[in-house]
């Protein structure tokens, strides 16, 4: 059997959860520089790793600066499964291969997979056996919610399981299916989990500041803590957290133009990657990402509207100068070229 993932034996590692079209590789490398412990990819589906989709192996990219680092996979098929991660593992060598059984996407969910995964534990476990075995080497990891639903209830039948089936760590995300990303994350039966299991937890749902890491860490046996949407805006999270936790201080907050400088900064960095698609050639498709990048900012209902029109690097930079005036600081003229 492989060894418990390694950097689980510290204490109670912080990673920067997975999330589709935003945990690229860039804003890997910005939450890795701030601290952030351990990393995954956003899930791809193992047919279209077996298919050898070009798009993929872009998603799945990594830089050993991002070690540990796992990739994670989606499916419901025990074989391709298990051949994907044996790919994956082959050509990109990650830390630890880890299962999505938790998307509620509706593509994921009519593909039997994902979340609907809850919903058959035995069959979930299947999936997550055949991977252990096609990668004996390297750790497998799983990542669940709760549940279907309330009345559904099955994490710890499933922790139960996928230990039995070899999987060496389990993220739970304390939400069900129905809730999606509503509501209370169930740190009560994230704990219930972590006590009964001997393979590592990590807990996963609503953190959002160092208070909730100093909470659940008293209160949880979690081996570690993800944090998702908290990051998506504020990258620094991590390093705030690690700072409050070391020296019981809250970090000074940045300024809006030192938000604005990391968001051009990434979006510097995005832009000068090899890209396949033609869609990716101006700013329309990042949109989104700015979206996401200028949560929490003040003055956010105007900034946003404007951000709706960014083309070029040259727009966003105006932007940037805009909603910094509004707010009294200075944009400094060049400071992300
Ligand atoms: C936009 C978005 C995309 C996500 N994509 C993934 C994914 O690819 N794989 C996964 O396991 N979870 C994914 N998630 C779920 C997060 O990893 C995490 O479990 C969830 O956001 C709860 O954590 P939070 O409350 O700290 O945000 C995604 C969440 C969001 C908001």
């Amino acid at each position: 059997m492989t060894p418990l993932p390694w950097f689980l034996n510290n204490q109670c590692p912080l990673f920067l959860a997975p999330m589709a079209r935003f945990t690229d590789v860039i804003f890997r490398e910005f939450c890795k520089e701030q601290g952030a412990d351990v990393m995954l990819t956003e899930f791809v589906q193992a047919d279209a790793i077996i298919r050898n989709d070009p798009r993929l192996w872009e998603t799945v990219d990594f830089t050993e600066a991002q070690r540990p680092m796992g990739i994670q996979i989606f499916g419901s098929n025990p074989d391709s499964m298990g051949a994907a991660a044996k790919l994956l593992v082959e050509r990109m060598s990650p830390d630890f291969i880890d299962i999505n059984f938790g998307c509620p996407a509706e593509r994921v969910i009519c593909m039997d997979a994902g979340s609907s995964m809850l919903r058959d534990p035995r069959k979930l476990g299947r999936v997550t056996g055949a991977v252990v075995r096609a990668v004996p080497e390297t750790p497998v990891t799983v990542k669940i919610r709760t549940g279907w639903d309330e009345s559904a209830i099955v994490a710890p039948e499933v922790g139960e399981i996928v230990e039995n089936e070899g999987a060496r760590a389990i993220t739970i995300h304390g939400r069900t299916k129905e809730q999606g990303y509503r509501g209370e994350a169930d740190w009560n039966l994230i704990a219930q989990v972590a006590a009964e299991r001997s393979i590592p937890v990590i807990g996963n749902g609503n953190i959002r500041e160092a208070s909730d890491v100093i909470r659940i860490r008293s209160e949880t046996p979690c081996a570690g803590l993800m944090i998702g949407r908290a990051a998506l805006g504020y990258p620094r999270i991590f390093r705030d957290i690690k700072q409050v936790l070391a020296t019981g201080k809250s970090p000074v907050p940045p300024t809006i133009a030192e938000r604005w400088i990391t968001i051009i900064d990434y979006t510097r960095r995005i832009m000068a990657r090899p890209f396949r698609e033609e869609r990716h050639r101006d700013l329309c498709w990042m949109r989104p990402k700015f979206i996401a990048l200028t949560k929490g900012m003040p003055g956010s209902r105007k900034m946003r509207g404007e951000l709706g029109t960014v083309v070029q690097i040259e727009d966003l930079e105006k932007v940037a100068a805009r909603h910094c005036e509004r707010f009294g600081e200075a944009f400094p003229a060049g400071a992300c070229a």
